[in-house]
């Protein structure tokens, strides 16, 4: 009708620490939702491809070293430099599914323990971001994480720092996320993760306001 706006698409979030299937996840959604007619896009955190997102890869394999403070504000600095193309795709109906976020940002620094660099602290620089308008949490203990298999190279990847990020997410935890038991077979996994995007695809379409963090 003329004068309707185009519904806007939902942006739909996965979390978790490492080897909790988030990638797996993330992927087989974008497939299904396509193939329900959801345009629907994969997105990821860091994006390695920017002159950012390339600092913060060479300092994850170790190739440079930041202040710790420093690379944080890299990582939001990363969010905000997609930004605008984040919220012009959602506001033309495209559905984002996206692999790791802010929440991983303050999850990961605050991991570390650093003077000062407490949750509050991380938390400030991702103040205004678009809020995911669904978040899965991919819970996995760590006894199962590492059934499969060794960590990676990179930075993060030893069991001491899985372990206080695994802490961090349960402090950050609020009321509207969707905590997924990731110890199952992934296509149990799929189809409660399909019903939650479904969902939220369903009440942005209906008109639900994009919100910003951390409301
Ligand atoms: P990632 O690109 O997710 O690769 P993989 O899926 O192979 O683990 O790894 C990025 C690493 O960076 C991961 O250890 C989490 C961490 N991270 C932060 O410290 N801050 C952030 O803001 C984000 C998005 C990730
Ligand atoms: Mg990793």
């Amino acid at each position: 009708a003329a004068g309707k706006v185009a519904a806007r698409g939902a942006f739909v979030l996965f979390e978790g620490a490492d080897r909790c299937g988030k990638s797996t996840q993330a992927m087989r959604l974008v497939h299904t939702l396509e193939a329900r007619g959801v345009e629907a896009e994969l997105w990821r955190y860091p994006d390695r491809a920017t002159a950012m997102g390339k600092m913060i890869d060479q300092y994850l394999r170790s190739k440079s070293e930041m202040e710790d403070g420093a690379i944080h504000l890299l990582f939001a600095a990363n969010r905000w430099e997609k930004k605008a193309l984040m919220e012009r795709k959602l506001a033309s109906g495209v559905t984002l599914v996206c692999d790791r976020y802010s929440y991983s940002g303050c999850a990961f620094t605050a991991a570390k323990g650093v003077d000062g660099l407490d949750l509050e602290w991380c938390r400030a620089p991702e103040v205004g971001l678009p809020r995911p308008d669904a978040l899965m949490y991919l819970e996995l203990s760590l006894e199962d994480a590492a059934k499969r298999g060794g960590f990676g190279e990179e930075r993060y990847e030893t069991t001491e720092m899985q372990r206080a990020v695994k802490a961090s997410f349960e402090a950050m935890r609020e009321d509207w996320w969707d905590v997924i038991d990731a110890n199952r077979e992934p296509d149990v996994i799929q189809d409660e993760v399909l019903r939650i995007a479904l969902s939220a695809v369903e009440k942005c379409r209906a008109g639900r306001e994009l919100k910003r963090l951390w409301q």
